[in-house]
């Protein structure tokens, strides 16, 4: 990143790779249909028993020569995204979720069947709770561990997708922003998609856990969100 630019979000504003213009009636969120026969009650156990993490938490590797400063980030690194959250004044009380990812926790078979009805290659699944009173702030995805698993570049960011399936019912104060649009009213089962690189949020201002998950791979001929059915069975 220049170092002329303060904040990723300048950064990535500089690259023109979308608008960035709230006032403009986008279409930045496709919605892909709904899987039917859903049924994540192990999931939902499970991750009421994970610890919760934060979204603006720095690990080791966000650091460079002992200093936190963007200029010295990577625009794909999470802590260049991250002292973007801190700056935006987001901190560990208001960013919290509980996270389980196959590359790390055991999933239930269901989520297997989940992953495979997706039709994306080399998929990892990972699912979310977030309590009220808690935001993933303003972000974009970069996909590396997807880019990693399946032996692909940067440059290759356009071969990913990633899937956001509802696991429950909308309720009061539930929301995902996806550029400029806003979804709320979801059914379980409910899957979207969207262009990488794309800025998104997740908001829980609501009165009861909001649960997502999230599954990321490389796309095929068999990806849902390529196909005209809306309607799918795991
Ligand atoms: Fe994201």
């Amino acid at each position: 990143m220049p170092k002329t630019f303060t904040s990723l979000f300048e950064y990535k504003k500089s690259t023109k790779d979308w608008h960035y213009n709230p006032s403009i009636k986008s279409r930045d969120c496709k919605y892909i249909g709904r899987i039917k026969n859903l049924k994540f009650n192990k999931i939902k156990s499970k991750l009421s028993k994970k610890k919760s993490e934060s979204s603006v938490r720095l690990y080791k590797d966000d650091f460079r020569n002992g200093k936190i400063i963007p200029t010295q980030l990577s625009p794909n690194s999470i802590g260049a995204s991250k002292l973007d959250h801190i700056k935006h004044g987001y901190s560990d009380h208001n960013s919290r979720y509980y996270q389980w990812i196959d590359s790390r926790d055991k999933m239930p078979t269901e989520f297997e069947k989940i992953k495979k009805c997706c039709g994306l290659d080399h998929a990892t699944i990972a699912c979310f709770k977030q309590d009220p009173g808690n935001t993933n702030p303003w972000h974009f995805d970069t996909y590396s561990s997807a880019l990693k698993r399946a032996g692909l570049e940067g440059k290759d960011l356009k071969k990913i997708k990633r899937y956001l399936l509802f696991l429950e019912d909308w309720d009061w104060g539930h929301i995902l922003q996806i550029g400029n649009n806003v979804l709320a009213n979801w059914k379980a089962g409910d899957l979207y998609t969207w262009e990488a690189g794309i800025y998104h949020l997740s908001s829980n201002c609501g009165i009861s856990p909001k649960f997502t998950c999230q599954i990321t791979g490389v796309v095929t001929q068999k990806s849902l969100h390529k196909g005209k059915k809306k309607s799918f069975n795991i």
